[in-house]
């Protein structure tokens, strides 16, 4: 581990250990969930996201709720992108959805409204949840950090430091049984590596347990509209989301 690759870890877990005791835990059981902080390696120990206790049944499970962990960030001056939003946007949908979409980070139109992909690449995204046979408000959306980058550039390391422990708490909490990381940044964050997202994609890796399908950003399917190609794969990718949750697969006839 590099120096600075430390340093987020290190400032990553005090960041968790810190939130565990505002939500009232003052001691660590033997089996914490310890979170694997960004750039951990994929195959470090994998945490199953209902925490120590094994054999539950799905969402039969005692987590704190999601709004008691927007209560605990309250309003959030945990790191520099505090200073630029006009909303920190938490995240929206469905508490106990079994399928999670997790994207980088607000754009603009979401800054303004306190809600996830709300903005063009929302557009896009909505329609590729219909096209699944699923509606917006049955899935989870939320994304690597809360506060938008300036510039829409990508957050820094101090920054997904300070959010993604809200981000494990929020998954812990709504406990999907697989999640979607949209775009290079989410899949390269929560898989803890540097692989480029077209060779990510396509295959389940693991998030503390839950299986995670990286796939193509949907602003990338709108930067390269007057290509099918990359839509075609981001289809592939969930009907294999589909089909891992036995859900029925719509049919789409590629056009020649
Ligand atoms: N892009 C993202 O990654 N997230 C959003 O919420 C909007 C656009």
């Amino acid at each position: 581990m590099t120096q600075s690759f430390k340093a987020v870890a290190v400032s990553s877990v005090e960041e968790y250990l810190r939130a565990l005791q505002e939500s009232g835990l003052d001691g660590l059981p033997e089996a914490v969930a310890l979170p694997r902080v960004a750039f951990a390696a994929p195959q470090a120990v994998a945490i199953p996201l209902d925490g120590a206790v094994a054999g539950e049944a799905h969402h039969d499970h005692k987590h704190e709720s999601l709004e008691k962990i927007r209560k605990s960030l309250g309003d959030c001056q945990r790191c520099k992108l505090s200073k630029g939003r006009q909303n920190l946007v938490f995240g929206a949908g469905n508490p106990q959805a079994r399928l999670v979409f997790v994207g980088e980070g607000p754009g603009a139109d979401e800054d303004r409204q306190g809600e996830p992909f709300v903005g063009e690449a929302g557009q896009v995204l909505n329609r590729i949840i219909t096209a699944m046979g699923l509606k917006r408000e049955e899935v989870y959306i939320c994304n690597v950090v809360k506060c938008r980058p300036p510039g829409n550039r990508d957050p820094e390391a101090d920054e997904i430091a300070a959010c993604t422990p809200f981000l494990l708490r929020q998954l812990q909490s709504i406990h999907p049984e697989a999640i979607v990381a949209l775009g290079r940044f989410a899949a390269q964050t929560l898989l803890g590596t540097k692989e480029p997202i077209s060779r990510l994609r396509g295959k389940f890796h693991d998030y503390h347990g839950v299986p995670v399908m990286p796939t193509y950003h949907p602003s990338y399917l709108l930067r390269n509209r007057a290509d099918s190609g990359p839509f075609w794969e981001v289809w592939e990718d969930m009907t294999q989301i589909l089909r891992f949750l036995k859900l029925p697969v719509p049919e789409k006839t590629r056009k020649k």
